[in-house]
């Protein structure tokens, strides 16, 4: 049998921090992840300045935990693969910093990872039998990306967002209706109390690009709404008013997702990003890709979400395929996805 390859992973770039120890790209050994979230929910979003701060505060600890929950040391590393971009700069570079310090120190290959490519690969993990080609949704608090995956580490993007994400859609309507930071895993919650065709809020088209998004239209419509209930003196049910918006962003979502798949001739379709981890997203896909005879994958709600073993099988492919990161790697806010 072939030597086995283990990655160790470290993921900084916005406010959880992460390592993980995966194996041949498709095995978790572990995944350790400190979330600032409850921190951050203060401010009612992420501070990047106290985000790097306790970057640097838990970063050792996190990675000493990653190898001895996997039983391992870091001499059975084959590869250290870290996120570079995109993200936020200070973040970011917390995590680059200390892989190329573990790097230099260890004469362990240093592999830069870009995180959208790391959301994407999630699906690689509990999904042992998917290989590409095929679309990808990416939805995170950054992100809404329609790719088509052509090759590992291969990507085309053919739709993206004009103005907010669609995680950004989410912190900032739960924001406005009260319910505090992060917006998306509440909403989920609230919108299943609520009626999703309460209020016909718009379903955003881009007249240039069939498959881009734009959601601050949709965003404004929830804040009118609300202005106007105010004004009116009437009673807000918040639970509509999630369960609707909701469901404005999933139709779009959906229909420009599938519209691609369709189109572009592809029988696999997978989610990724933290807007993919909810339930009623994820509900919609499985159904309208049964309906269409589409393969539809998602990965576990705690790879949607940022961490390092998403990190860790993107770089094993990355690996693979050869890249290696000089000492000189930096942190990349704006980082392209396919570009080095
Ligand atoms: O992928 P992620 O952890 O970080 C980025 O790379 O941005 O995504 C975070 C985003 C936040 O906007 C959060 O509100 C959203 O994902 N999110 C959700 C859910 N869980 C997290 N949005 C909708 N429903 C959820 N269950
Ligand atoms: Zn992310």
């Amino acid at each position: 049998m072939d030597k086995q390859i283990n990655i160790l992973a470290i993921e900084s770039s916005c406010d959880e921090t992460a390592a993980a120890v995966v194996r041949d790209g498709r095995e978790v050994l572990s995944n350790v992840i400190s979330s600032q979230i409850a921190l951050h929910t203060l401010y009612g979003g992420v501070v990047p300045e106290i985000a790097s701060r306790k970057h640097i505060e838990k970063i050792n600890q996190v990675i000493e935990e990653a190898l001895s929950e996997a039983g391992m040391k870091l001499q059975d590393m084959d590869a250290i693969a870290v996120t570079y971009g995109p993200g936020l700069v200070g973040a970011l570079l917390v995590g680059v910093s200390a892989a190329k310090a573990i790097s230099f120190a260890s004469g362990i290959p240093l592999v830069g990872v870009h995180h959208i490519e790391g959301h994407i690969s999630a699906n690689y993990i509990e999904n042992k039998d998917l290989e590409p080609p095929f679309v990808c949704l990416v939805v995170s608090g950054g992100h809404s990306h329609l790719v088509v995956v052509k090759d590992y580490g291969e990507y085309e993007i053919v739709g993206r967002t004009r103005d907010d994400a669609a995680g950004e859609a989410f912190d900032k309507v739960a924001r406005a209706i009260g319910l505090g930071y992060p917006g998306g895993p509440k909403i989920d919650k609230l919108a299943k109390e609520g009626n999703p065709d309460a209020i016909p809020f718009p379903r955003a088209k881009v007249d240039t690009n069939e498959y881009d998004f734009s959601f601050s239209g949709l965003k404004s419509a929830v804040l009118n709404y609300l202005n106007g209930c105010q004004m009116k003196g009437e009673e807000v049910v918040a639970a509509d008013v999630a369960a609707s918006f909701q469901k404005a962003v999933i139709d779009v979502l959906v229909d420009h997702s599938i519209h691609a798949v369709k189109e572009f001739g592809f029988d696999k379709f997978a989610i990724a990003g933290g807007v993919a981890s909810n339930s009623s997203l994820r509900a919609a896909f499985e159904e309208r890709c049964h309906k269409e005879g589409i393969k539809f994958y998602h990965p576990s709600p705690i790879y949607c979400t940022d961490n390092a073993a998403m990190i860790g099988t993107a770089g094993y492919y990355e690996f693979l395929k050869g890249t290696r990161s000089d000492l000189d790697l930096n942190a990349v806010p704006n980082l392209k996805l396919g570009e080095r």
